[in-house]
């Protein structure tokens, strides 16, 4: 564990002043980008990683570097023991969690459905919910408690709309979607909002071993003419996040540069 506190750099512009947050799978990818756009806007951040821990001090280092304050914690998002450890060291280090991001990657074989392995999918399934059922359901007491608090979800534009060889994906994900929007529904009178962002093709490790030829043409049925990068979905989860969406709740925001319009 790494974790340093000194003097927040005072900014008005900061969305996510004061704000404790927690992003599972945050050593890498979408997650290490929202984590450090999150302490650029002032929050103190709990970076979640599972085999990264040299990547995930570097995001620690990155936000610490800046005046804020980070700390890595360790713990596989499917183990109830290990999530419910993590959220207590990141409450004892940084204060309670105010806002919940439900990022960490459930790997998957892309595969066409005639020649999925049911073990394949059920790994996905249970994977994806639970890596958002643990994390969620050890912090909203505390949420409830204090009637404050955020949970955002990293879904993906595939839990709409199918990509061969992607069932496992789509399933799981459309899940994670009427999971969140459950949460919505039953927290909302607390004072909590939950919300998915959607992002299309993401330039990460996770895409990373798509044929190049695949994520140009990708690239090229999207409006805005390119893949995602990963700080455009940090964008987003830091928009939900923030006060400006406080009447935001239950919401699917596609982040595809306008591949998925709704
Ligand atoms: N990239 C895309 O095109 C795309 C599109 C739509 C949706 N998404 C979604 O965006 C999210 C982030 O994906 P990404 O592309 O940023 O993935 P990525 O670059 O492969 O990073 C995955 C992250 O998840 C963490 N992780 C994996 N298994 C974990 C576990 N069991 N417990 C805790 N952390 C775990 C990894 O941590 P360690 O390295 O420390 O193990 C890493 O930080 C995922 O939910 C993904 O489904 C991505």
């Amino acid at each position: 564990m790494v974790t340093t506190q000194p003097q927040q750099a005072s900014n008005t512009n900061q969305l996510l002043r004061d704000r404790v947050v927690l992003i599972t799978g945050a050593s890498r990818g979408i997650g290490a980008a929202t984590a450090k756009l999150m302490g650029q806007h002032g929050a103190a951040v709990g970076v979640n990683y599972y085999g990264s821990e040299a990547e995930a001090h570097k995001v620690v280092e990155s936000i610490t570097s800046d005046g804020g304050r980070a700390v890595a914690v360790k713990a596989d998002v499917r183990d109830l023991q290990q999530v419910n450890a993590m959220v207590q060291q990141v409450t004892e280090t940084l204060g309670a969690i105010d806002t919940l991001v439900i990022n960490a990657n459930a790997d998957f074989p892309i595969t066409p459905f005639v020649d999925y392995r049911w073990e394949d999918f059920e790994a996905k399934l249970l994977g994806e919910l639970k890596g958002a059922f643990f994390p969620c359901k050890a912090v909203v007491s505390s949420m409830i408690e204090r009637k404050r608090g955020t949970i955002i979800a990293v879904s993906s534009g595939l839990s709409r709309h199918p990509g061969e060889g992607f069932i496992a994906h789509s399933t799981a994900k459309s899940g994670l979607d009427a999971f969140i929007k459950s949460l919505a529904l039953e927290l909302g009178p607390h004072g909590i909002r939950a919300n998915v962002v959607a992002p299309g093709l993401t330039l990460t490790d996770a895409t990373a071993r798509l044929p190049q030829a695949y994520k140009d043409a990708s690239s090229q049925m999207v409006p805005l003419k390119r893949n995602g990068l990963p700080e455009d979905v940090a964008g987003a989860i830091v928009l939900l996040a923030s006060d400006e969406a406080k009447f935001i709740n239950g919401a699917y925001l596609p982040v595809s540069g306008g591949v998925q319009m709704l």
